[in-house]
């Protein structure tokens, strides 16, 4: 039992499949698109409908009547990959039944495993980088025509700046925005830079467009996205110099303040945060605007600074620790949540323990923990030995996750007997009589639905917890 919960928390990420319906026109075709990893995939998603539905295709929920079956697909730790080859061969058994099928890998595992499909799998039609969803259309009309094709070209230019983004299964309330793409940094385990390309940041208009389009369709949250927020630039390069003496120039922070400004009721959140990029200007944007929220992910991976820099990560324990003081100083009561990946090559026990330590130390709100996964081209993968027993790392994994249920916990408590102001989001899953909304720091509370309406702001008093979420009632 326990051993299925770590699985189901190592895997929390992967495998949330989204779906698509509404109703398009053209040759009446339908597409089922399932999307697999990070919120930047599941945004790439609402992008790929977007151009579907504007050469003429209606997309479906039920796979059973599509007649195109499209898959975003994420490459991040093995167990990703295996799933999605799973689900491939359940498509292709419908395929079987039912001939005129086409069938598209899309995401990073098109990137990685490129024309492998076509060759080795057999298992896939088309198969669409990430930065090559444009041509789905065109792919799209070849394979009709019995034509398998790959585009995996990767773009330093590509961020769909243009394209609305058609959202999925939302509930209205909150949506993602891609404020960039790719990624440059080298982080030695993982894949991302090989499947994403080249960071590229994407132009502030367009971003703060859409954010003001989704306030005017009701949306009162927006998450900022990307690799590595922190390093978006707009007209300025890397090394400081300004591309278009006629143009702004935008920092993230100063973005940030931007899409802030729309509107007080707009709520800003934004992922992923690097700590070796993240500065003062983003906390004093926190600290400055209400609807900034108090919340920061800051993936710090490790805790052993050996280990930080076997990983490539760009910092020290004591580099992450100090970011951690500048957060708690300039946004006091600010949560904070990171990442951890449990049994990098050669961890010894020391290490281990150095990662424990920190969790203590810090007292993290909320975590995601992995088991290292070696991943094909990977700096760790041509440099070291992924050496660590299976045992030991799923031992070490359960050690982790049993201090950050707790310290989770603890926080949570925290909450009690303090009016939170929440955004209802949903009807809570638990409860159809009760409304699910988080406050600012990103705790989820619920409560009774009242009078109380989806999309607006209540405060509500915590009075009772969960180990995840706070219950309590609105107070006027
Ligand atoms: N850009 C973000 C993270 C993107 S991937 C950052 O730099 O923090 C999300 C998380 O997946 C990472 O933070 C890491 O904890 C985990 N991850 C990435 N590669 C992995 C691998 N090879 N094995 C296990 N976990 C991995
Ligand atoms: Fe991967 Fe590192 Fe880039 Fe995050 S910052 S996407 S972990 S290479
Ligand atoms: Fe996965 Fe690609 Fe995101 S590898 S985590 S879908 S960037």
């Amino acid at each position: 039992m326990f051993q299925e919960k770590i699985k189901a928390i190592d895997e929390s990420r992967q495998g949330e499949a989204i779906y698509a319906e509404n109703t398009g026109i053209k040759n009446g075709k339908k597409v089922f698109l399932e999307s697999y990893g990070c919120a930047m995939n599941f945004s790439d998603s609402e992008i790929v409908v977007s151009i579907l539905m504007a050469d003429g295709y209606s997309t479906t929920k039920n796979v059973e009547e599509a007649n195109i079956i499209l898959i975003n697909t994420c490459s991040i730790r093995d167990n990703a990959e295996q799933r999605v080859k799973t689900r491939l061969k359940y498509f292709n058994n419908l395929k079987r039944a039912k001939k005129d099928i086409t069938i598209g890998v899309l995401g990073c595992m098109a990137e990685r495993l490129k024309s492998k499909w076509l060759e080795e799998e057999k298992l896939v039609d088309i198969v669409v980088g990430p930065d090559a969803y444009r041509s789905l259309p065109f792919l799209l009309d070849k394979a009709d025509e019995g034509e398998k094709s790959v585009n995996v070209l990767l773009s330093r230019e590509e961020t769909y700046a243009d394209i609305s983004p058609i959202k999925l299964n939302s509930n209205g309330v909150t949506a993602f925005v891609s404020i960039m793409r790719g990624c440059d940094n080298m982080c030695s385990f993982c894949v991302v830079p090989y499947t994403r390309g080249r960071e590229r940041s994407r132009d502030p208009e367009t971003i703060v467009h859409e954010a003001k389009y989704l306030f005017q369709q009701g949306y009162r949250e927006v998450t900022l996205l990307g690799q590595n927020v922190d390093s978006y630039r707009w007209n300025i390069t890397k090394k400081g110099d300004v591309v278009d003496a006629a143009k702004e120039v935008v920092s993230f922070a100063q973005l940030i303040e931007k899409v802030a400004l729309i509107h007080p009721d707009l709520r800003v959140r934004f992922s992923t945060s690097h700590p070796k990029d993240m500065t003062d200007d983003v906390l004093y944007m926190i600290a400055k605007y209400e609807n900034v929220c108090n919340c920061i992910h800051l993936p710090v991976q490790s805790g052993s600074s050996e280990i930080l820099e076997k990983m490539n990560r760009g910092y020290t324990k004591e580099w992450y620790l100090q970011r951690i003081k500048a957060i708690q100083q300039i946004v006091p009561n600010c949560s904070i949540s990171s990442d951890f990946i449990i049994g990098f090559c050669g961890e010894t026990d020391e290490q281990h323990k150095q990662t424990m330590d920190l969790m203590q130390e810090v007292v993290f709100d909320h975590a995601y923990m992995y088991k290292y996964s070696e991943r094909p081209q990977t700096l760790a993968e041509r440099k070291y030995s992924d050496d660590i027993p299976e045992e030991t790392k799923q031992k070490r994994l359960e050690e982790v996750i049993l201090i950050q249920r707790a310290t989770s916990h603890q926080k949570i408590k925290r909450g009690l007997g303090k009016v939170h102001k929440v955004l209802i989001e949903n009807t809570s899953k638990k409860d159809s009589e009760f409304f699910s909304g988080r406050n600012s720091e990103n705790m989820v509370l619920v409560f009774p639905k009242g009078d109380a309406k989806i999309g607006t702001y209540v405060n509500i008093l915590a009075t009772h917890c969960t180990s995840a979420t706070l219950i309590g009632n609105q107070i006027f």
